[in-house]
């Protein structure tokens, strides 16, 4: 029996078989089990001689099959490193680096330059109450201009914002009336409009505000034209045109000259030759007054521009949807080295 299981062990080639082997010779229903089993029956002499002799053929078996065991499986883990292996010389796949979204740099290029005029960087809540939004800005309940921003009302008191001038109201507010505010917000803004190449449901704006003793119109007009120039080129001519803002009094829209110049070169826009970049204008006396501020003693201009409006310029985007509908290689084109 003894020689007969070991030469099985010996020819066995698997794993499996090893086991199949072992249940079959030392198993439950296995022969040595049976004559241990049978012991019973045999006389007082010679159980313990065929006890001994059944023990030492299983152990003899069991330590065959332990070790051809090993033997196998030291095989198997040859052969699984064998074809597993990894060649190291193989060029690696280039992982794709992300950069920063054009609006997102656009944005930081302008806080950058209105932070070294010493404003500061404010940001606001995107839904908006009624009163931020309209109220505070001179838009009482049922002001037609109102209607020039089509606004997503959540309930009757609240919305989202249709733009970021309720955060100079906020800052105002904040402030209490006893200290000057000079502060830029960028942020997100939603109108109720069908999308198309100029038009977008949620777009971006950067809201600036300056109140102080003695703020007057021509303060505004600096500081937007380092802006024109910083962002279009030192070549660049700004102009004011009269407009109407409730919350400024007298409201601006500011042009650039325009000689747009992109990847493709220059084009000098057609029709007058400038293009309206941005709304502005001296803060109203009555939007000083609400947020806290004397109008006899403090003003304030204020404006506000859209970067998307800035970017489709500057690096000539013919269409506004490019902003979120992110595709990879449009996004691509601005991300810096
Ligand atoms: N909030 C105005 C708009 O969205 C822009 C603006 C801001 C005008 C500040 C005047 C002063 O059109």
């Amino acid at each position: 029996l003894q020689t007969e299981a070991l030469a099985k062990v010996e020819e066995a080639s698997s794993l499996q078989e090893l086991q199949d082997i072992r249940v079959a010779y030392l198993g439950k229903k296995g022969p040595i089990t049976e004559v241990l089993r049978g012991m019973g029956k045999l006389s007082k002499e010679e159980r313990p001689v065929i006890g001994d002799l059944a023990n030492k053929v299983r152990e003899a078996i069991a330590t065959e099959l332990d070790a051809k065991k090993a033997n196998l499986e030291a095989v198997e883990l040859e052969k699984k490193l064998e074809e597993e292996q990894i060649d190291v010389t193989l060029p690696g796949r280039p992982v794709q680096v992300g950069g920063p979204h054009l609006l997102t740099s656009i944005v930081e290029e302008i806080e950058d330059l209105f932070i070294s005029m010493g404003f500061e960087v404010r940001e606001g809540p995107e839904v908006e109450t009624d009163y931020y939004n309209f109220e505070a800005l001179n838009l009482p309940k049922g002001h037609p201009a109102r209607d020039m921003q089509d606004s997503f009302y959540i309930t009757e008191e609240l919305l989202l914002r249709t733009h970021t001038s309720p955060v100079q109201a906020r800052t105002m507010g904040e402030y209490k009336g006893s200290q000057p505010v000079k502060m830029i917000c960028p942020g997100k803004v939603y109108r109720r409009d069908t999308d198309d190449a100029t038009h977008s449901h949620q777009f971006t704006q950067v809201e600036g505000l300056y109140v102080d003793k003695d703020v007057r119109m021509s303060d505004l007009k600096g500081v937007l034209n380092r802006f024109a120039k910083q962002f279009f080129g030192e070549e660049r001519e700004i102009r004011l045109r009269p407009s109407f803002f409730p919350f400024t009094e007298p409201s601006v829209e500011m042009d650039i000259s325009c000689k747009v110049c992109h990847g493709k070169g220059c084009s000098v826009c057609k029709g007058t030759g400038w293009i309206e970049i941005l709304g502005g204008g001296m803060v109203h006396p009555r939007v000083l007054e609400m947020a806290g501020y004397d109008p006899n003693v403090y003003s304030g201009f204020a404006f506000g521009m859209g970067p998307e409006r800035i970017a489709m310029l500057k690096y000539g985007v013919d269409d506004i949807r490019h902003f979120y509908t992110n595709d990879v290689r449009f996004l691509k084109q601005y991300h810096k080295a």
